[in-house]
């Protein structure tokens, strides 16, 4: 399995110390707030749930799961909605917390969902930025890692739904999906 990996960019440390800040910055941000932190499936399931255990403040955690990619390393560029949130946003500190931003036309579709239903605020949390790739106007709030343009898996990211258990961010070797 380890043999389709070109190399660890980062490691489960880095990983987790910068968790552990992109925490303190949001508890700082929201002090005296209760943030709903909307994790975005499957791929930001480790990350949302490291993050809000290194939290300070009080908060709450719903799903949502969106798909734009099917199978592969390329994105179709439409999102559908698979599963939308059970409950009303109104009112709410809304986080998106993703795993990575490639093209932006998820968080873009997301943001512009959810800003719909009436929330005080909406901010992007994303542990991984590949800005090179982007193709619509779209930037985070709170972003993990700046990573250039490959195709990463692990700590929840997948290719072909493998490798999200990896606990470290790996690349995947081109030829595993240039075939
Ligand atoms: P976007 O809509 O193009 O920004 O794509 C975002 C989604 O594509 C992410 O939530 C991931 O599921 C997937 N994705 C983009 N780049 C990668 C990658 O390098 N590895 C694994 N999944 C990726
Ligand atoms: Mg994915």
């Amino acid at each position: 399995m380890y043999n389709n990996f070109e190399k660890v960019l980062i490691s489960e440390e880095k990983l987790q110390s910068r968790v552990k800040e992109l925490a303190k910055q949001i508890s700082d941000d929201y002090a005296g707030k209760n943030p709903f932190f909307v994790c975005i499936l499957k791929g930001s399931v480790f990350f949302t749930t490291d993050l809000l255990r290194y939290l300070s403040i009080p908060c709450q955690m719903e799903f949502m799961a969106v798909s734009s990619y099917g199978a592969g390393t390329k994105s179709s560029g439409e999102v559908k909605l698979i599963k939308d949130l059970n409950v009303p946003i109104e009112g709410k500190d809304v986080i998106i917390v993703e795993d990575i931003i490639d093209s932006g036309n998820t968080l873009s579709y997301l943001k512009r969902l959810l800003e719909q239903r009436n929330p005080t605020s909406v901010k992007i949390c994303t542990l991984l930025d590949k800005p090179e790739r982007r193709k619509v106007d779209l930037s985070a709030d709170y972003v993990g890692f700046v990573i250039p343009d490959e195709f990463v898996v692990g700590y929840g990211l997948d290719y072909n739904e493998d490798y999200r258990q990896i606990p470290e961010i790996c690349i995947l070797k081109r030829e595993v999906y240039e075939k």
